[in-house]
């Protein structure tokens, strides 16, 4: 019993002297891995992460705990979209931590430059905000925090779907009941 143990061992050394792992390898994979995820996400959230495509929300700025949080909740399944379910499935920890980085230190949506086509709906959206105090949350300037989303520069079709999401229970974050508390039917 004894020798075979010495020798798992003996063989174990040996291995490992014959490929020993270095960190910069380790990161170098770690680095290619996140590089090769990024040209999957750019087919649909674009390669500065400001979406251009109806329906899928914009990634850059958004806080890294968000971005994480949200891929685990696709991952397993209780955010469900077949898109995403499709892409999160073979996300490794590391990857969702490398994304939630990167998106994170990418700056947010630019401000919008086009005349305002609807001020009197932005003006009551304001109102809402502020009698609702969502600030609170997501910050005086909607750049949101830790787990909780940017608003800021967000594509509206997909802030309005989210509120949908949160009011009919098809999505379920931390925290949603006071983003539910929206006056969307
Ligand atoms: C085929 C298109 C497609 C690809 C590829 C894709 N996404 Fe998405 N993504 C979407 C859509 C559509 C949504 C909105 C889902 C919904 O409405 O719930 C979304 C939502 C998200 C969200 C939630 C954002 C929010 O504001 O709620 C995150 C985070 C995200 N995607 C990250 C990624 C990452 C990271 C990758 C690459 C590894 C990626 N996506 C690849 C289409 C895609
Ligand atoms: C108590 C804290 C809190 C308050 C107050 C709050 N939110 Fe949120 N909000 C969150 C959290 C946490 C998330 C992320 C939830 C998740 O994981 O889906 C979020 C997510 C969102 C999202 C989805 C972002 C995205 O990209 O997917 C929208 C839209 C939103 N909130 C709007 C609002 C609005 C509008 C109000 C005011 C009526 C509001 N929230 C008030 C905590 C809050």
């Amino acid at each position: 019993m004894r020798s075979i143990l010495a020798v798992a061992t003996l063989a174990a050394v040996l291995a490992l002297a014959t490929f020993p792992i270095r960190a910069d390898d380790a990161g170098d994979a770690r680095a290619k891995a996140l590089k090769e995820k990024l040209e999957v996400c750019a087919a649909c959230h674009d390669e500065d992460g400001v979406s251009k495509m109806d329906g899928v929300p914009s990634l850059a700025g958004e806080p890294d705990f968000f971005t994480e949080y949200q891929l685990l909740y696709f991952r397993g399944e209780t955010r469900k979209n077949e898109q995403m379910m499709a892409v999160a499935r073979d996300l490794t920890d590391d990857d969702i931590r490398d994304l939630g980085a990167y998106y994170a230190s990418l700056p947010g949506p630019p401000a919008l430059t086009d005349p305002d086509p609807d001020p009197a709906l932005t003006q009551a959206g304001a109102q809402l905000i502020k009698d609702r105090h969502c600030a609170q949350c997501h910050l005086d300037t909607f750049v949101g925090q830790g787990e909780i989303g940017r608003l800021a520069g967000q594509r509206e079709e997909a802030i309005v779907k989210a509120l949908h999401d949160y009011q009919h229970g098809a999505r379920r974050g931390a925290a949603t009941s006071s983003c539910r508390r929206s006056p969307i039917p």
